[in-house]
């Protein structure tokens, strides 16, 4: 199929939560493969593996201590292509991540800049300065603290997210070729395409100005470490290598940049294939939000070419069911928006765990934070364990079905009621809603999007091809033409309940 992820639907995969075959309570490869027939009756078109590489697993895995292979915890490099057989096999693309940010501190390349000490090639691979009266810049961490951290010997270097992860330095050619052999790498074993961390940031301004703001940085506002413009020349060296494999491999920028337009330029015709706009996971469940958003991405995306792209809840972010609220009605807007998202045009990414209603865990005790969020910011945030719980695959047992053991975290109680043993086949579950929604889906490939009068300021009616789709955030409910094909609450008297989507042909 061409381009087949311009109307992709693609389910996030964080291996570590997801199943887990040899009980030690983290989740695996082989776990991804055996559950294949699982991911192929959901319907989704391709899945992405957030990182299984080598690591000492400080930030979850996106501290990457080996590019070019498998950490023992996942399993092995046989494990991987047994597992994009698999995936293949069920017509089901592979996505994997890569980090080109910063490498871990474990990395053999860090290992040799400290040994190396200053003024050393090994130490060019990296941001190391001098620095006698405090460190080289203001620059903050995302996860809290100063960005540059001290060693004996004096120099200080720098590292965007924790002091385990060392940003590289893409002004070194070393650098750049070492990552266009680490893409052919994943290529080579079958990978359909790479999400690519922190896209935004591998290069930064000459010189490492101050930033304005000296506070922790902003997600997305303009800084001399985001959205630079020589960041697109690296992407399109890496097109050209995409481009020299057959089977329509791709990329998706996680790019943090200040307007829709900035993203687009990610995504021109000699870059990457998408960039995720994470608009929606970032907007109120209001009808107004849901359309400035909506009709913001497909303006822009669209003046380059490229499909536009939908998230609700990824590893990174609180699970949308507990955003909207928790509870019931948490769950009944979480299965609204989900159903909204679906018939937009373009690429949704779901979360796994989402299609289950899964909710957010907030009270996770304390002493099981993993995140390093949770240390870095003096325990004021949380930090993200809460949506990487491992999945509740059945009612019972240890871990519901993840594994033989206990997991890695905790799971809530309500996990066992939202299992997929306990979903399956039962009608109006979350699980059930999501199946057929995907069904319908691929019938009629949404591609276009024609707005409808509104029937009210809570509601947003769209045409989409032959499929309408319409969404009540209010909390009256509203009357809806035409026959029902699916919709997240049961209508009564033809009425739309609050909180609720419905797909009728148009
Ligand atoms: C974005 C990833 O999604 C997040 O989980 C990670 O902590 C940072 N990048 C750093 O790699």
């Amino acid at each position: 199929m061409s381009q087949w992820w311009r109307d992709a639907v693609i389910y996030q995969v964080y291996p570590r939560s997801f199943a887990d075959t040899n009980g030690d309570g983290i989740g695996d490869l082989a776990g991804i493969r055996d559950r294949m027939g699982y991911l192929s009756q959901l319907g989704i078109d391709a899945i992405w593996l957030s990182p299984f590489y080598t690591s000492p697993m400080k930030d979850g895995g996106y501290d990457v201590a080996d590019f070019r292979d498998v950490d023992p915890m996942f399993g092995t490099l046989a494990d991987f292509d047994a597992l994009v057989a698999a995936a293949h096999a069920k017509g089901i693309k592979v996505i994997v991540d890569i980090v080109p940010n910063h490498s871990s501190s474990d990395h053999a390349w860090f290992s040799a800049a400290l040994a190396a000490g200053p003024g050393s090639p090994e130490r060019a691979r990296y941001h190391f300065r001098d620095g006698t009266d405090g460190p080289p810049n203001n620059w903050q961490s995302y996860f809290g603290g100063g960005a540059w951290r001290r060693l004996p010997d004096g120099q200080w270097y720098l590292h965007m997210f924790d002091d385990s992860q060392p940003d590289l330095n893409w002004d070194n050619p070393e650098v750049r070729d070492y990552f266009l052999g680490t893409l052919r790498f994943w290529l080579d074993r079958g990978a359909d395409g790479f999400r690519v961390d922190v896209a935004h940031g591998l290069v930064k301004a000459p010189g490492l100005p101050d930033a304005e703001e000296e506070a922790a940085p902003s997600e997305s506002a303009p800084a001399p470490y985001r959205d630079q413009d020589g960041v697109h020349e690296i992407y399109r060296d890496w097109r050209r290598v995409l481009d020299s494999y057959d089977g329509d491999r791709m990329a998706v920028a996680e790019a943090w940049v200040d307007s829709p337009e900035h993203r687009s330029r990610y995504v021109r015709a000699d870059e990457l294939h998408q960039a995720f706009n994470f608009d929606l996971l970032q907007a109120g469940f209001s009808a107004t939000d849901f359309r400035k958003v909506i009709d913001a991405e497909l303006a822009t995306s669209g003046t380059v070419g490229a499909p536009a792209t939908w998230v609700l809840s990824n590893h990174d972010r609180k699970r949308h069911a507990t955003r909207y609220g928790g509870g019931a009605v948490g769950l009944d807007r979480a299965r609204a928006a989900s159903l909204l998202m679906l018939a937009l045009p373009g690429s949704s990414y779901l979360y796994q765990g989402e299609e289950l209603g899964l909710f957010e865990y907030e009270d996770l005790p304390d002493s099981a934070r993993q995140d390093p969020v949770w240390e870095r910011s003096g325990h004021t945030d949380p930090g993200r364990d809460g949506c990487r719980v491992p999945l509740p695959w059945k009612a019972t047992g240890p871990s519901l079905g993840f594994g033989s053991a206990p997991g890695w975290l905790p799971q809530p109680a309500g996990f066992a009621e939202l299992s997929v043993e306990t979903q399956d086949g039962t009608p109006g579950s979350t699980l059930g809603l999501y199946r057929a929604a995907l069904r319908l889906r691929r019938r009629h490939r949404p591609a276009t999007l024609t707005w409808n009068p509104p029937a009210g300021p809570d509601v947003l009616s769209f045409a989409n091809g032959a499929l309408t789709c319409v969404t009540n955030f209010g909390t009256t409910p509203v009357a809806v033409d035409g026959e029902v094909l699916l919709s997240s609450r049961p209508l009564a008297d033809g009425r739309l309940p609050a909180n609720a989507t419905a797909w009728l042909s148009a």
